[in-house]
């Protein structure tokens, strides 16, 4: 309404409101190398045109005379009551993107109720992160470090910071063959920015031979060599159970065998996500790995989605097709690049908006009313 009535009175949006053109107008305020880390994926780019083309492949399938003008987004995602299904993807070394990075985020993503999930690969410490979320609700994705004390100290400093979700992000075990990045030399990953977390981790200092401030080329590939290359197995989520008291969600499952063991593991979610695009190259859009994975789990666990989410109808298809929640990435990140905080809760309000709007002109008065007849593969 907000949107509309600001219309009326000739006020314009910051920027646009169209998701298709979001991109394009974040590339003229950001740095070339900026918008390559956000815009960028793994190898020729074909897993994330694969993301965009297989939403393109289900259409929703409208209902009349339903009486839906009193209709409700919210939902119950792994126990949290949310205003909507949706989580903010998440996004390491937002400083790259705007100097205001993951404390701005965090604010824009409270002050509308959604779950912010802070990545290990932030460029601010997840104790400022906490502070800066306020009451919002409070998720953190973990980088798995091969040393188990590094771990478990940051597992440790999460929980007390009031994290209450665990997103293991299991896809990132090395990083892709990312041509973007390359091209820019990596810049400012070299600069160590997303390394606040373990530079400020007593576990981590005490691995470095020398204080990080006085060799730091050395403390960066320390970092990298403990959580790239790295051989967990899922026989080792235990350790993980052990030293974290909530849920815990799987992120970067693409295949029923996988979903499965996650059930067996006692996981209590799984994001069906393969990163946006940004780790294999040729593999299946997304969304065309989520309808097998949830014949194969069905109700034993908490499925969410990523990958190419951009409209109000994209998360109406992945909750058609029995998604609980999706998460998205790149389109509050070009917010955040257009206008720092007021960028990604523009991003964020109007995706909301275009969610509660679809819902109700396709018929549906709540989320738990959408389903597989919601739908229509083409
Ligand atoms: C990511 N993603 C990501 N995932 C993760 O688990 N930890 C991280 O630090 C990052 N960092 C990151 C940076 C940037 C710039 C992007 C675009 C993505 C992946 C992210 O969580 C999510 O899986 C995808 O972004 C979802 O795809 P869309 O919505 O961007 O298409």
């Amino acid at each position: 309404n907000e949107i509309y009535l600001h219309g009326l009175g000739g006020t314009k949006p910051p920027f646009t409101t169209d998701p298709v053109r979001l991109g394009e107008s974040a590339r003229e305020v950001m740095t070339p190398e900026a918008y390559g880390y956000v815009a960028g994926g793994a190898g020729s780019g074909a897993t994330m045109d694969a993301n965009r083309a297989a939403f393109d492949r289900w259409k929703l399938v409208p209902r009349m005379l339903t009486d839906a003008t009193a209709r409700t987004t919210s939902a119950t995602v792994l126990g949290s009551e949310l205003p909507a299904p949706v989580l903010l993807a998440p996004v390491g070394v937002q400083s790259i993107v705007h100097p205001d990075a993951e404390p701005a985020t965090a604010r824009a993503a409270a002050a509308l109720g959604l779950p912010m999930i802070l990545s290990t690969a932030a460029s601010h410490t997840i104790e400022e992160v906490a502070e800066a979320s306020g009451d919002g609700p409070r998720w953190f994705q973990l980088y798995w470090p091969s040393d188990s004390d590094v771990t478990a100290s940051i597992l440790t400093r999460a929980k007390k910071a009031g994290y209450t979700t665990l997103v293991v992000t299991l896809d990132t075990w090395t990083l892709a063959w990312r041509p973007r990045d390359l091209d820019s030399a990596y810049l400012p990953f070299l600069k160590g920015e997303g390394l606040a977390t373990p530079l400020s981790d007593p576990a981590f200092r005490a691995l470095l031979e020398k204080a990080p401030e006085d060799d730091m080329p050395s403390a960066i590939l320390r970092w990298v060599s403990l959580f790239t290359g790295t051989d967990h197995s899922w026989n080792q989520l235990p350790f993980l159970r052990e030293h974290w008291d909530g849920p815990i969600v799987l992120k970067g499952i693409q295949h029923p065998d996988d979903a499965r063991r996650a059930v067996d593991a006692g996981m209590d979610g799984i994001v069906v996500s393969n990163h946006g695009g940004r780790q294999v190259d040729g593999a299946i859009g997304s969304l065309e790995a989520l309808p097998p994975i949830v014949s194969a789990v069905g109700d034993r666990i908490e499925v969410l989605f990523d990958s190419g989410v951009r409209t109000g109808a994209d998360v109406l298809k992945a909750l058609a097709l029995g998604a609980k929640a999706v998460l998205v990435g790149r389109p509050w990140v070009y917010g955040l690049g257009h206008a720092g905080e007021d960028g990604v809760r523009h991003v964020l309000r109007s995706l909301l908006a275009d969610l509660d709007l679809t819902l109700g002109l396709t018929g549906h008065r709540s989320i738990g009313e959408l389903g597989p007849e919601s739908l229509q593969r083409s």
